[in-house]
């Protein structure tokens, strides 16, 4: 049965490929140029892709010309050992480049894939291969390609007792119990997949860090991890407590400036890298809901970032260092807080820090603007946070495909440092001029057999790394790519699939926050509509944010506000702060207005936050009836499982309509427009 479990690799039979000869032909003469760890997995990618498309074991053959139809090897190897130099596109692309193209050498035709490193030979092998499974392969055709961003990572969030903070699909796949003698399959798919998309580097532990991942037994486990995914092109990183002197050292401070504290972090840096030599470093999540740091200390976030970065130069590593951080102790707009604390040190951090923000300054939302601080600090590095796991979006129950949010905030221009920046710019140092550039997704898997829980949360995985190898993909290219990965070539399926994903955000954003209303789900959970929930702080409340009373509603961050539009460039700052030019769909973000302020459709702001609410529910309803409509053409198992939740989905978003409009209609005093389904 078909359980998602292959995920986009499923290599499904080639009988109907245009391209069959040839692909054929390929498999039956393959030539490796050197041979190292990466160019085995190269080998056993191949091996599989080989059986399950054509039902044979390719050839691998050591002759190089006679038998060979396919050559693998660097740009180097190529070069020295057939007096190649024909491919030099690719020098200046980087360690993780590749070219793939037919060679005529000697009176024959090769193809060949060429990567300057041997990374970027499986990279090209994998891109190879996805055109097989795409039908798109077309052996006349070149292709270069490199990644755009240097570091392209998964955050987990897994605790060390194998539980998830906002996963929804099952426990960690990290099996720390059972390393490091127990070597679960599992890991390798999961190498295989991230290295399919390009994925570098991996954060195994929550953010919300345990001292004990930086022991020398959970260091032995890491370490097998380390060294299972190196091949794959995949570093290692750890999240650091930054109470750990404390903690695990004995220590009574963890002063980023007491010399006790930086030797302690010294010899911890040298014991990991004793066992994981290319350990990529430390992520660290301080002075944030309630996590230790630097400000205990009365130091700053630059004085307790540089110091552990610089335990780590010496190693090659580096410190990502979150810009998520909130406290009620700063009686403030929560949206003000991280440019607050992170713009007076621009310019303070060590090269080898990089900032983490997260794509919006709230935390998340189905729809954000981006986060002030892209652009307005100028000597920082800068990377991006996204999250995969769908928190607030419905989690594993729901389908919701991000790629268009992502683009969305990647596109955005911040018109800082020049007036034609975005964010995708800041991101991948076109505009930003860094060096040290960085994608993080916060994961969305876990030990359910297909991954992700939601078979779809397969597609989020797909897309975030895709868009961390290229910022400027569209998401509906991505969605072409996935579906074909996915479920084969039928048109009706692509067609309706991809409609499906297309239109889910803009849906949830519909049936759960419109026009920028945003943290109005169920406390701590954020799972469903709480719009009435109080407690705990000020901040913790729905209230605090959508702000309904008998006059209006919505959020002030103008200048008569919290004044939190400000910390945008002036471009933004003024024609946002006009009600009647800023995109509605950030109207409530940063506006309070009344009921019966008029919008661009000349209807009320009471009717069009109904129409909203009510429009989300019917795309709901007919993404559920689009895909039914593909009953018999898609496996009845991965049929069924996407039917039931979408089945799910639709009455979460009546649910959600009915909940917020009824909930809201108390303080607006007025009837639903007549048009929508009426709540109750
Ligand atoms: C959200 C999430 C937390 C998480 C935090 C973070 O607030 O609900 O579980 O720890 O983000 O990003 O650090």
């Amino acid at each position: 049965p078909k359980d998602g479990y292959e995920l986009w690799l499923d290599y499904s039979s080639i009988e109907s490929s245009s391209k069959r000869a040839e692909i054929t032909s390929l498999f039956s003469g393959i030539y490796f140029f050197g041979q190292g760890p990466t160019q085995q997995v190269i080998q056993q990618e191949l091996r599989l892709a080989s059986q399950k498309m054509m039902g044979r074991d390719p050839v691998f053959t050591q002759e190089r010309l006679n038998q060979t139809q396919l050559w693998l090897g660097t740009r180097e190897e190529l070069a020295q050992v057939l007096g190649l130099e024909t491919q030099m596109q690719i020098r200046n692309l980087g360690p993780e480049g590749f070219w793939r193209g037919s060679i005529d050498f000697q009176g024959k035709t090769y193809y060949a894939i060429i990567g300057n490193q041997p990374i970027g030979v499986l990279y090209g092998v994998f891109d190879w291969l996805k055109s097989i499974q795409t039908d798109t392969f077309d052996p006349k055709s070149e292709k270069t390609d490199a990644p755009k961003v240097k570091l392209r990572m998964l955050n987990h969030w897994d605790n060390l007792d194998r539980t998830v903070e906002r996963g929804y699909a099952g426990f960690s796949i990290w099996d720390w119990h059972r390393l490091p003698g127990f070597i679960d399959p599992r890991y390798i798919d999961y190498a295989r997949a991230n290295a399919s998309l390009g994925i570098n580097a991996v954060s195994l532990t929550n953010v919300n860090a345990n001292a004990f991942i930086l022991t020398p037994d959970f260091m032995k486990k890491a370490k097998v991890l380390a060294d299972l995914f190196r091949p794959y092109g995949i570093k290692v990183f750890l999240t650091a407590r930054f109470s750990a002197p404390i903690e695990i050292g004995g220590l009574k401070t963890a002063d980023p400036l007491d010399p006790e504290v930086v030797a302690f972090w010294k010899k911890k840096t040298e014991e990991m890298y004793s066992f994981i030599p290319d350990f990529g470093g430390f992520l660290v999540k301080a002075n944030s809901e309630g996590q230790p740091g630097p400000h205990e200390y009365g130091r700053n976030h630059a004085e307790g970032a540089n110091m552990l970065a610089d335990v780590l130069a010496p190693h090659g590593g580096i410190v990502i260092w979150r810009a998520f951080v909130y406290s009620h102790e700063i009686d403030e707009d929560r949206h003000k807080q991280a440019n607050f604390e992170f713009e007076p040190l621009d310019g303070k951090f060590r090269d080898n820090v990089i900032i983490q923000v997260k794509n919006g300054a709230i935390d998340f939302m189905p729809r954000e603007p981006f986060h002030p601080l892209f652009g307005a600090v100028k000597n920082t590095n800068l990377g991006m946070e996204f999250q995969i796991t769908q928190e607030y979006l419905g989690q594993a129950t729901q389908l919701v495909y991000l790629a268009p949010m992502w683009e969305e905030v990647l596109r955005s221009k911040t018109y800082r440092p020049s007036p034609t920046s975005t964010v995708a710019g800041i991101i991948d140092g076109s505009d930003s001029g860094q060096k040290l550039t960085l994608m993080a997704g916060v994961s969305n898997i876990g030990t359910d057999r297909n991954w992700t829980g939601h078979l779809f949360g397969q597609a989020n995985w797909f897309a975030f790394g895709r868009q961390a190898w290229d910022p400027n993909l569209s998401s509906e290219e991505i969605a072409e790519e996935w579906i074909k990965m996915t479920f084969g070539q039928n048109k009706d399926i692509l067609a309706k699939t991809k409609e499906i994903m297309l239109e889910s955000r803009e849906a949830a954003v519909n049936y759960m926050n419109p026009l920028g209303l945003h943290h109005i789900m169920g406390r701590s959970h954020h799972y469903g509509p709480a719009p009435w929930v109080e407690g705990g702080r000020a901040d913790w409340t729905s209230l605090y944010y959508h702000r309904a009373d008998s006059e209006g509603i919505g959020f002030d961050r103008t200048a008569t506000g919290s004044g939190a539009l400000n910390q945008y460039a002036p471009e933004i700052a003024n024609s946002w702060s006009d009600p009647t030019q800023i995109p509605e769909k950030y109207l409530l973000w940063f506006h309070h207005l009344p009921w019966d302020f008029e919008l661009k459709s000349g209807r009320s702001l009471w009717e069009e936050i109904g129409l909203h609410y009510d429009q989300g529910v019917k795309t709901a309803r007919s993404m559920k009836s689009e895909w039914d409509s593909l009953q018999g053409q898609i496996d009845p198992e991965r049929f069924s499982h996407v039917s039931q939740l979408l089945a799910v989905q639709v009455q979460e978003a009546e649910w959600w309509r009915n909940a917020c409009l009824l909930y809201f209609q108390t303080f607006a005093q007025r009837p639903f427009p007549e048009e929508i389904e009426q709540p109750q």
